[in-house]
């Protein structure tokens, strides 16, 4: 029988390369719902295609749009939009695979629901666990449902690992992720004031959505990652190693307490690890090349420099710290991206902003989705008036 799947965030990177492989088995998978946030565009098109039940677009404006080109060209879809939409998408009792493609904190709600009602949910969305932390971990075994990563180094790290959860902290020593270091790791540090916005969303080798490339540049998204990595493992921070590999053909490592390493490879392709979360255990076609290990790049491999990247060792920081600092980090750090992305701050102010938001931080007490809300907005109040002041002066 096929499963139904809701793509949250089907028009962004992650959300196009999902359907390229759901478009690959059909006989596996029914697409129940789509959904963007303004894009009526290519969600239009990928209605047309797909035929979901429901597509959900979170701007009110654009939703009556698209409903009315649906009901021109004579398709079923319902047009949903409101805030707890994406919510029913995500829980509904037709599906049973959830990807979780949105950008940012917005997802959070709409993971929790899935995860509440036993999903299989596919998290590329990292950003809703490092707010949710705990609370999200609680859903998923409360709900029953089965969490697999699709961040390729997590999904890396997952393939490393052996079957039972139960065994990892007796044999794993630690984990390593690897990081391609972003566009500018053999720049001139005394030019990163200059860069620009173009430069920056353009990584050397993955085509992504303009935040996660931003975060690239500065490697927050590897301290995403890292925060990522502890609760998806359960892996006490210092376990967590992150090492610079440009060529990206090993996307992460496990090593084992009698030091034996074991590490995933493949063409730096997100289909790959989409693939193999859509079909775990099993494996299928995901479209991507395989590598030729004849006319491969020589490998190399380097420390980060934390001149050249300060954000990184933040994810030691909030998790060594006060509750909640995962939440603050990751709110100051969408603010400060969104902020550079519209030419308010440069770039190497960003890691200002995320430093100066978490000074003085105090934990408060994080029992369920309201306290996390309530963090990220005051975590937000707080990197919106940094980004003021340094864009003042
Ligand atoms: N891209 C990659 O290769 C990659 C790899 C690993 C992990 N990830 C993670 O996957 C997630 C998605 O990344 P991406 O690169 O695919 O991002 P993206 O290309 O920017 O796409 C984001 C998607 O979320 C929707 N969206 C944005 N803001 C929203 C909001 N406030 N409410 C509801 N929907 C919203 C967008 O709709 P519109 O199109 O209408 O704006 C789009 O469908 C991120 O957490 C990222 O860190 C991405």
């Amino acid at each position: 029988m096929r499963q139904g799947i809701t793509i949250l965030g089907s028009t962004g990177s992650i959300g196009v390369n999902t359907l390229d492989v759901v478009a690959r088995h059909p006989e596996r998978f029914e697409v129940f719902a789509l959904s963007a946030a303004s894009r009526t565009d290519l969600l239009f098109e990928q209605c047309q295609r797909f035929e979901p039940a429901h597509a959900v677009m979170s701007d009110p404006g654009a939703a009556r749009d698209l409903d009315a080109r649906l009901r021109d060209a004579g398709l079923k879809t319902r047009v949903l939009s409101g805030a707890d939409a994406l919510e029913r998408i995500a829980s509904d009792e037709r599906v049973a695979v959830v990807m979780a493609a949105i950008v940012g904190a917005a997802g959070l709600p709409a993971c929790l629901a899935a995860a509440r009602a036993g999903k299989r949910l596919l998290l590329a969305n990292k950003e809703a666990l490092v707010v949710g932390g705990e609370v999200f971990l609680t859903a998923v075994r409360e709900g029953g449902a089965k969490l697999l990563p699709i961040d390729s180094e997590h999904s890396a790290i997952f393939q490393c690992l052996p079957d039972d959860p139960l065994t990892w902290s007796s044999r794993v020593e630690k984990i390593i992720l690897t990081a391609s270091g972003g566009p500018f790791r053999q720049r001139d540090l005394s030019t990163l004031h200059e860069v620009t916005v173009e430069q920056a969303c353009k990584h050397p080798n993955w085509v992504m959505g303009r935040k996660i490339s931003v975060d690239s540049a500065t490697m927050m998204n590897k301290a995403l990652e890292v925060i990522e990595a502890r609760y998806l493992f359960g892996m006490r921070p210092h376990q967590i190693e992150v090492v610079i590999h440009p060529q990206s053909i090993i996307h992460s490592f496990v090593q084992y307490h009698d030091t034996s390493v074991v590490a995933q490879m493949g063409t730096p392709d997100m289909r790959v690890p989409i693939a193999y979360g859509l079909s775990w255990p099993e494996r299928v076609d995901s479209g991507a090349r395989a590598l030729d290990f004849r006319a491969l790049p020589a490998m190399t491999f380097e420390a980060p420099d934390p001149q050249r990247f300060p954000g990184l060792q933040l994810a030691w920081q909030v998790l060594d710290g006060p509750t909640g600092g995962t939440a603050v980090l990751n709110a100051a750090n969408e603010v400060a991206v969104q902020a550079f992305l519209d030419h308010r701050i440069r770039f190497d102010q960003i890691h200002a902003v995320n430093r100066d938001a978490l000074e003085g931080w105090s934990a408060p007490v994080v029992s369920g989705l309201a306290d996390l809300l309530d963090i990220d907005a005051r975590a937000r109040d707080r990197a919106h008036a940094l980004v003021q002041r340094i864009a003042r002066a």
